[in-house]
């Protein structure tokens, strides 16, 4: 079955609410569970012929031996010549995973436990310091490095009992000045967290935070740690061995919150919490690798997305986590899914012929209803929405908020599928009194077209182990999105350029060389900036 052969089974009068009408078991057949997850699909046009032609892609892509060859440590990131493990970071009782005939195991469980004696004595306050025991940790990175402790960090915040995190992600000197401004430098320790140790925000975020805690009387080589895969440049740096955390090249970037990346996660919630993180990664790792296709998460999360991005043509997709602690989650997905899978060309080198990954978007209820919701209810374009929601929140005392948040996050859903129709729209404004022309006119405007799809992810509770469940669930999407594709979703060539030429740009901004190679925006762009800076 070829990607393009699906589009015979799109069929734009195919009503969702039909679907339901003529299947009373829709909701449990068009659903997979995984552990005490469940992911509802069934308010989607997808039906049993677009199921077992979804499914038969995966057949003749290769899939299982393409997900066994990246558990097996394969080097299918073939434009890197790199095997792809992060899942070995989270391998807690697994056997033995080789790259190059060597076990990676016993490395990284030794990291592991480093990370977590590390960890314990920070948070207990046995390292610490020139003024006493660290009150604040800030953790400078960019990317993979920042996205995922990031998102943890807030969707955590109930087992935060560590000392205060702050991240320092852009270039740009306000983050950092913003963020040095309220901490002490005798008790702050800084992380950074560089796969590469050359990314040109970290190291000049590294070295501002550096001269502060000098300048403030603070210590940096006690007060600095590293996480990296470039150990002899966080050596040069000045970071003591003990307080180096190193991962192999086969964790790429954005999926290495399992690993050393996670260790602010781990000084905030601690050790045992964190492990508690791995083993849901873990759970999902073995769902992924034994469930039947139909029955298996991750390859229907990625079947969905197919069928809405590359059978339908829906360009964006909304992430929409009715979880105030997991709004950081839409962006941590967008480089997951649009770094991994925005390629244009094929393993082979040859051009795509369907469209790439969708653009990933999305704000957590309720508070996107009242931002951007109008469109995805009337706007012109569909967008495919994958709402989350836990069955139970953190706050006891707080449980009617729960029960709203629940109800808005499930009448969204509905309202997507079910709409409302002209005549329905007519009656409600003939019972608010209007007649003739003006009745017409102002029920054209109340009318939802609905046939819109979605998919809900529902979990107990947002616990450290469920996150895991749900991190490791999208990296796996991502996978099978990428082999039915036949893109490689583990390089990012796309974002060479634009560094290359920030490189080059930077002596013309600095007024040091001319701009007259450049075209003639950008060289006007610099005149601007150099006549209005002091
Ligand atoms: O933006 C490209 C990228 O390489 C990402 O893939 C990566 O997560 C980020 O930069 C940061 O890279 P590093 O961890 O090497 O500083």
């Amino acid at each position: 079955m070829q990607l393009g052969a699906l589009k015979a089974l799109a069929d734009a009068d195919r009503r969702i609410l039909d679907l339901f009408e003529s299947d009373a078991n829709r909701a449990a057949e068009f659903s997979a569970s995984a552990g005490n997850m469940l992911f509802d699909y069934s308010k989607t046009q997808i039906d049993e012929n677009v199921r077992a032609g979804l499914s038969q892609l995966c057949e003749d892509a290769g899939l299982a031996a393409r997900r066994d060859a990246m558990f097996a440590g394969e080097k299918i990131n073939e434009t890197e010549g790199r095997a792809v493990l992060h899942t070995a970071l989270r391998n807690l009782d697994g056997g033995p995973v080789e790259v190059d005939g060597q076990d990676v195991m016993p490395e990284v469980l030794d990291t592991l436990q480093r990370m977590r004696v590390f960890a314990e004595e920070v948070r207990g306050g046995a390292i610490a310091g020139a003024g006493g025991s660290f009150t604040d940790v800030v953790n400078i990175g960019i990317g993979g490095s920042d996205l995922g402790p990031v998102m943890a960090t807030h969707a955590l915040a109930p087992y935060h009992d560590g000392p205060r995190l702050h991240y320092v992600s852009n270039v740009d000197g306000a983050h950092i000045a913003d963020t040095l401004r309220q901490l002490d430098p005798t008790r702050t320790l800084v992380i950074v967290a560089s796969k590469t140790f050359t990314t040109i925000e970290t190291m000049t975020n590294a070295r501002t935070a550096r001269a502060w805690m000098s300048e403030g009387g603070g210590d940096p080589s006690r007060q600095f740690a590293a996480v990296s895969s470039a150990l002899d440049k966080t050596q040069a740096f000045g970071i003591p061995e003990a307080h180096v955390f190193g991962f192999a090249d086969w964790v790429g970037g954005r999926y290495s919150v399992w690993g050393p990346v996670g260790l602010p996660v781990m000084i905030a919630v601690g050790s045992n919490a964190f492990d508690a993180f791995l083993r849901g990664g873990q759970a999902m790792d073995l769902h992924f690798r034994s469930a039947e296709w139909t029955e298996n998460m991750p390859v229907m999360l990625a079947l969905v997305g197919i069928w809405h991005r590359q059978v339908l043509g829906h360009s964006s997709r909304a992430v929409l986590p009715y979880d105030q602690r997991l709004l950081r989650l839409p962006a941590y997905f967008q480089q997951l899914e649009m770094e991994s899978n925005g390629k244009s060309v094929a393993m082979d080198g040859s051009s795509l012929t369907v469209p790439s990954g969708p653009v990933v978007w999305g704000e957590p209820g309720t508070n996107g209803q009242h931002a951007f919701y109008q469109l995805i209810h009337q706007g012109t374009d569909v967008i495919p929405c994958e709402f989350m929601v836990a069955a139970e929140g953190h706050e006891p005392e707080l449980t009617h908020h729960h029960r709203l948040l629940l109800a808005n996050c499930l009448a969204q859903s509905e309202a997507l599928m079910r709409g409302r129709s002209l005549d329905e729209a007519r009656d409600r404004m003939a019972a608010k009194g209007l007649t003739g022309a003006e009745l017409e006119r102002q029920a054209r405007h109340r009318v939802f077209p609905g046939n819109r799809p979605s998919t809900t992810l529902i979990y107990p509770k947002l616990t450290p182990f469920v996150l895991g469940q749900i991190i490791a669930l999208y990296e796996h999407r991502v996978f099978v999105e990428g082999v039915l594709l036949g893109i490689n979703s583990f390089d990012q060539w796309g974002v060479e350029l634009g560094k290359e030429l920030a490189t080059s740009l930077g002596p013309i901004v600095d007024g040091e060389e001319s701009a007259q190679d450049k075209d003639a925006s950008t060289a006007a762009l610099v005149a601007y900036a150099l006549k209005y800076r002091d």
